[in-house]
């Protein structure tokens, strides 16, 4: 369980939101908030806000640890493959040294698992690192990234923080519209990111939507494919960008070790990538940005295939049970491709997520990603998804 709502991030994406911020960030830290000293990009924006400790909230509300239900961040209610955790544990008696800075052992067994060679291989801090480097490293003056909203908001955080614009294409029927993004390409655009499965929605785009997408912008755009939640989709038509489309000289895949492989914690996420790409996002980067244990425990996760079909059974049969019975209470998701569900409450969800919250279960209020009528629930056990249905039940009463 994470004390770290990894995503629950407000990002004042507007003009307009930037006094709000400046008064957020600021009622933040002790001192007053002085706009000169950054770029206007970075006063407008507000810090990270990561959400209470879940051992803390636990004990506000008299709660045992194992009964707080933290299905707010999308990790994997099976927890880590013990293999992994053995791994990480045994890499800690090397903690005087530092780890392996170019990532040997992992680069070659993703590559080898992709099809790639490791020069292909680009190791992060989780992807959250990635998509920061990507921008850092490839984002120039008076360049343009293209992206779609709700999505995930740390390609636009990434952005605004390097004082660098973001030109968004809304979602349409909750999924992310590739025509409508192409439109805003043009001789400016240097990046594109695309969440597929997306979060918050859970929705993806089809091989054929993207292959067209590709054909059809200037071969010189970076195209960012962020598949965190790939491992979970299951759609014929889903397409993994690497097998599909690994030709295309700009393409970079997104993966990460948070999601299905259950190890949020130790932050580690990859990209997939031409060479070159690679070469100048280890230029940017820090040395030994993965640590020791973190980098035996992918190691690990990656060869307990075990773990890794239990924990797709688990999302499959979790999604399938809560559509189920949200249906009994008579109400609708969004199909997702992923480990969590968006469900449409047909009123203001915020009173419900407090409600929820005072009964022990912790779900994303979806007011940031102006989805207010709706909550995101990651699937979770088949008890605690029994347990989510019968509070959310109450809940909705009132
Ligand atoms: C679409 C997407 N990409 C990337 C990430 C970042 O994951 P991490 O930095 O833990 O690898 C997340 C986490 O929620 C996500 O939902």
């Amino acid at each position: 369980m994470s004390s770290d709502v990894r995503d629950d991030l407000t990002l004042p994406v507007t003009s307009t939101d930037a006094a709000q911020a400046i008064t957020a960030a600021a009622s933040g830290f002790a001192g007053s908030a002085d706009p000169t000293l950054v770029t206007p990009e970075i006063a407008a924006m507000a810090p990270y806000s990561p959400g209470r400790p879940w051992r803390q909230v636990a004990r506000e509300l008299g709660l045992a640890e194992a009964d707080l239900l933290q299905l707010a961040a999308n990790e994997n209610a099976l927890g880590p493959s013990a293999r992994a955790v053995a791994a990480a544990a045994n890499a800690l008696s090397d903690a005087h040294l530092y780890p392996d800075g170019g990532f040997s052992a992992l680069r070659a067994a993703l590559a080898a698992r992709h099809g790639v060679t490791p020069q292909h291989i680009a190791v992060g801090n989780g992807s959250n690192e990635i998509i920061e480097l990507l921008v850092r490293t490839f984002l120039g003056p008076g360049q343009t990234m293209v992206t779609s909203w709700p999505s995930f908001v740390v390609y636009r955080l990434a952005v605004q923080a390097a004082g660098r614009e973001a030109l968004i294409a809304p979602l349409r029927n909750d999924r992310y519209d590739l025509a409508a993004m192409a439109a805003l390409v043009d001789s400016r655009t240097q990046l594109v990111f695309i969440a597929n499965p997306n979060n918050p929605t859970g929705t993806y785009v089809p091989r054929r939507e993207l292959a067209a997408f590709l054909d059809r912008i200037p071969r010189q755009v970076i195209v960012v494919v962020d598949e965190a939640y790939a491992e979970f989709a299951d759609a014929p038509d889903y397409p993994d960008a690497i097998r599909d489309f690994g030709h295309h000289p700009r393409l970079v895949v997104l993966r990460t070790f948070s999601k299905i492989y259950g190890l949020a914690g130790l932050r580690v996420g990859y990209g997939i990538m031409d060479p070159a790409l690679v070469h100048y996002l280890d230029c940017v980067r820090q040395p030994y940005n993965v640590n020791g244990p973190g980098q035996a425990a992918a190691l690990a996760a990656l060869e307990d295939e075990t773990h890794l079909r239990a924990s797709q059974r688990l999302a499959r049969e979790g999604k399938a049970q809560l559509t189920e019975g949200l249906a009994r209470l008579g109400l609708s998701v969004v199909p997702s491709q992923t480990n969590f569900l968006v469900v449409r409450l047909g009123r203001e969800a915020s009173p419900v997520v407090d409600r929820l919250r005072a009964a022990g279960v912790l779900v994303r209020d979806m007011r940031g990603y102006d989805m207010p009528d709706t909550i995101r629930v990651t699937v979770g056990t088949r008890a605690q998804n029994m347990t989510v249905l019968e509070i959310l039940g109450r809940a909705l009463d009132g």
